[in-house]
């Protein structure tokens, strides 16, 4: 149920670059591991040399029956050999948006920022995974994690600088965006 990500000197995924977007930056590492496990019971060691992130996949909060079914019929999943690059991008948002009620937040998410609607148009060339870690105590509420082939690069490029624009991110207190690819 847990997936960890493992910034340090070995993995399956080769850092290209670990750009701070807002708030504390991470450390560049050279590598990225991804594992399954609950990996939130082993000791936290702190290291110069590697960083840890923990999410869970969990439950919508904010999409409705036919977004879900517009999702469905056009998003791929991950792990797909052409998908060479990824994207891992840890995102906290303010108190501020923690203090809205449910129904507030998803007039922002979507109705203002409109998340869904403009985002389906990238599927299915970039496949995603959301894991919630607000509640886990991690330094991050949410970790995304994009995986796309080269050629579809700029694209990814394109919906991040889409949303990055929106309402949805005003509240958004720290983002760093780790690029990767397959070794
Ligand atoms: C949440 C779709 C790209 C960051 C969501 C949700 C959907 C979605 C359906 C709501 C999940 C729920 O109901 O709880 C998409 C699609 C994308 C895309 C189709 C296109 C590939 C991105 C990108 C980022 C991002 C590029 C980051 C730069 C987030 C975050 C949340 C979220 C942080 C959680 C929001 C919250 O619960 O407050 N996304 N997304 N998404 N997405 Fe995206």
């Amino acid at each position: 149920m847990f997936r960890t990500f493992r910034g340090g000197q070995s993995g399956g995924w080769r850092v290209t670059s670990i750009s701070p977007v807002a708030g504390e930056p991470l450390p560049f590492m050279p590598a990225l591991s991804v594992t399954d496990g609950d990996a939130v019971a082993l000791p936290l060691v702190p290291s110069r040399n590697a960083w840890r992130l923990v999410g869970v996949a969990s439950s919508l909060r904010y999409t409705e029956r036919p977004e879900k079914q517009q999702l469905v019929a056009v998003q791929a999943g991950l792990g797909r050999v052409e998908a060479t690059c990824a994207a891992l991008i840890p995102i906290r948002k303010s108190q501020a948006w923690w203090e809205l009620t449910q129904e507030e937040r998803r007039k922002i998410f979507e109705d203002k920022s409109h998340h869904i609607a403009s985002s389906l148009r990238f599927l299915p060339a970039v496949a995603r995974q959301l894991y919630h870690c607000r509640d886990l105590g991690e330094p991050f509420d949410f970790l995304t994690w994009f995986e796309f082939a080269p050629a579809h690069a700029s694209l990814f490029e394109e919906l991040v600088g889409m949303l990055r624009r929106t309402e949805e991110w005003s509240y958004v207190e720290r983002e760093v965006d780790v690029r990767m690819v397959k070794e």
